[in-house]
C-alpha cells in the first residue's frame, strides 16, 4: 500500500490578525504548517503556541511576499524536505492611507500593489506546482472592498477587486486539476489591519468604536469551513460582514450596536 505524506497548510502573513488566528485554529486541527511572515519575532512565538495546540511540525520562514527571491527561497526549502502542499492560504496584505487620490501619497499606492497583487502573484505562481500535485486548496483573502469602492480607497479597492479577478480566472484555468480556489471577502474586522492603515493606535481604535466588528476567530473559522468540505464541494466566495455594518460605510454604533442587543436578547433566555 502506498505510504501516506504529511500534507501542509501554508500561510502568509501568519504573524498577525486573521493569518496568526488561522494558525492557531488549524494547529488545533491537527494541521502541519509552513508560516510565513516578515516579523519572525513573532512566527518564533507563534510557532511554539502552534505546538502546543496541537499541530506536530509547524516551520517558520521570513518571507515578503513582494520579493520574488524570498517566496523561491521557500519553495526550494520545501522541495528540498519533499512537503506536500495541500492549502495555500493568501493573506498577506495591507491598506495603507485613506487620502484622497489627489492628495495620496504614490509610495503608498505602490506597497498595497505591489503587497495584496503581486506578492500575490509570486506565492501563488510559485507554489501551484506544489498544489497541482496534491489536488490543494487555494484560499485568497479578498475584502468587500473587492466588490466596492469607497472614497479614499481607491487603490486599495483596485487590489483587492483584482484579488477577487484572480481567484476567478485561477478557478478557470485550474480546471480538471481538482484544486479549489476561495474568495474570502471579509467586512470590518479588529486586527492590525487599521493601525497599519492609519498608523495611529487612538485612530485604529476609533474605526471600531461603539460597535461590534469581526474578530480575526470569526474570519479564521471561516476559512477553515471551506477547507474542510469535501473535495467535490468548492465555495466560490464568502462575503462576511459584522451584524453592525450593513454595507461599506453603513455602520450602526451605540445603543442600536449588536453589543447592546445582544444584552437585550439575553432577557429572553431567563
Ligand atoms: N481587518 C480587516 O478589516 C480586513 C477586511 C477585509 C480583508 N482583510 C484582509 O485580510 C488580510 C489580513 O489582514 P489582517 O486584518 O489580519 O491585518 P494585520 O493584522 O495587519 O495582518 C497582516 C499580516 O500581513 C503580513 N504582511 C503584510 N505585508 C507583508 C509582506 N510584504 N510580506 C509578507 N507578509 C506581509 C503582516 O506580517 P508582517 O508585517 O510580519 O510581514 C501580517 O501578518 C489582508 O489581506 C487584508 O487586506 C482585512
Amino acid at each position: 500500500m502506498k505510504k501516506k505524506s504529511k500534507c501542509y497548510t501554508l500561510i502568509t502573513g501568519a504573524s498577525a490578525g486573521i493569518g496568526r488566528a488561522t494558525a492557531l485554529m488549524a494547529a488545533a486541527k491537527n494541521h502541519n504548517l509552513i508560516l510565513t511572515a516578515r516579523r519572525l519575532d513573532r512566527l518564533q512565538a507563534l510557532q511554539l503556541e502552534c505546538l502546543k495546540a496541537g499541530a506536530t511540525d509547524v516551520q517558520i520562514f521570513e518571507v515578503d511576499v513582494r520579493n520574488r527571491a524570498s517566496v523561491e527561497a521557500l519553495a526550494q526549502q520545501m522541495k528540498a524536505q519533499n512537503i506536500k502542499l495541500k492549502n495555500l492560504i493568501n493573506n498577506a496584505g495591507l491598506a495603507k492611507g485613506t487620502e484622497l487620490f489627489q492628495n495620496a501619497d504614490l509610495n503608498n499606492f505602490n506597497e498595497m500593489i505591489d503587497t495584496n497583487v503581486k506578492g500575490l502573484l509570486n506565492v501563488t505562481r510559485i507554489m501551484l506546482p506544489f498544489l497541482i500535485e496534491t489536488r490543494g486548496h487555494i484560499i485568497n483573502l479578498g475584502s468587500v472592498a473587492g466588490r466596492l469602492v469607497y472614497e479614499g480607497g481607491s487603490v486599495y479597492c483596485a487590489s483587492k477587486f483584482a484579488v477577487r479577478a484572480l481567484t476567478e480566472g485561477l478557478r478557470m484555468d485550474l480546471k480538471g486539476t481538482g484544486i479549489r480556489v476561495t474568495n474570502i471577502a471579509p467586512g470590518m474586522v479588529n486586527t492590525d489591519f487599521s493601525l497599519v492603515r492609519l498608523g495611529n493606535q487612538q485612530k485604529a481604535d476609533s474605526v471600531y468604536s461603539d460597535m461590534m466588528p469581526l474578530s480575526a476567530n470569526d474570519i479564521a473559522e471561516t476559512i477553515l469551513w471551506c477547507v474542510e468540505r469535501p473535495a467535490h464541494v468548492n465555495i466560490q466566495e464568502l462575503v462576511i460582514y459584522p451584524t453592525d455594518q450593513a454595507t461599506v460605510g453603513q455602520v450602526v454604533r451605540g445603543e442600536k450596536s449588536i453589543k447592546n442587543l445582544t444584552e437585550f436578547d439575553k432577557s429572553f433566555e431567563e
